[in-house]
């Protein structure tokens, strides 16, 4: 069975690969099973998982929803998760996240789709 986040996303792989991650800090929304983390992790990131479903065990266990947003990211990833917020959920947590990235930093969000890497 494929579990979300099990294996490393493509566009994560795509744009990392040659980028250097020492110590950035990033905030990886809706991690699933945290392949993506633990990629980034590899590559000197500190990464701070968040998902709502405890087997995944992240950093931050709990709903997006109920984040208090109180620190900057240099990088978030919110990729396949937003699509199950709703129309104004959505509203009102993308400026809270984009908020949150630092000058100079990305936000890097995905919908409907799980490609993974080769
Ligand atoms: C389709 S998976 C995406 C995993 C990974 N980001 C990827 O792209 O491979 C969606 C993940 O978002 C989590 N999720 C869904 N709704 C959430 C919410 N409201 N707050 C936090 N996590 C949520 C799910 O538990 C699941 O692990």
């Amino acid at each position: 069975m494929y579990i979300h986040g099990s294996q490393v996303n493509k566009l994560v792989k795509n744009f990392f690969k040659h980028k250097n991650c020492v110590n950035l800090a990033i905030l990886d929304i809706g991690s699933g099973g945290g392949a993506n983390a633990k990629y980034l992790r590899k590559k000197g990131a500190y990464v701070y998982t968040l998902d709502k479903d405890k087997q995944f065990d992240p950093v931050f266990n709990m709903d997006i929803k109920d984040f208090k947003f109180e620190h900057k990211y240099d990088i978030i990833l919110c990729l396949n998760v937003l699509q199950f917020l709703s129309i104004n959920e959505i509203k009102e947590i993308v400026p809270k996240i984009l908020n949150a990235v630092e000058d100079n930093g990305y936000l890097m969000i995905q919908m409907f789709d799980s490609p993974v890497a080769d």
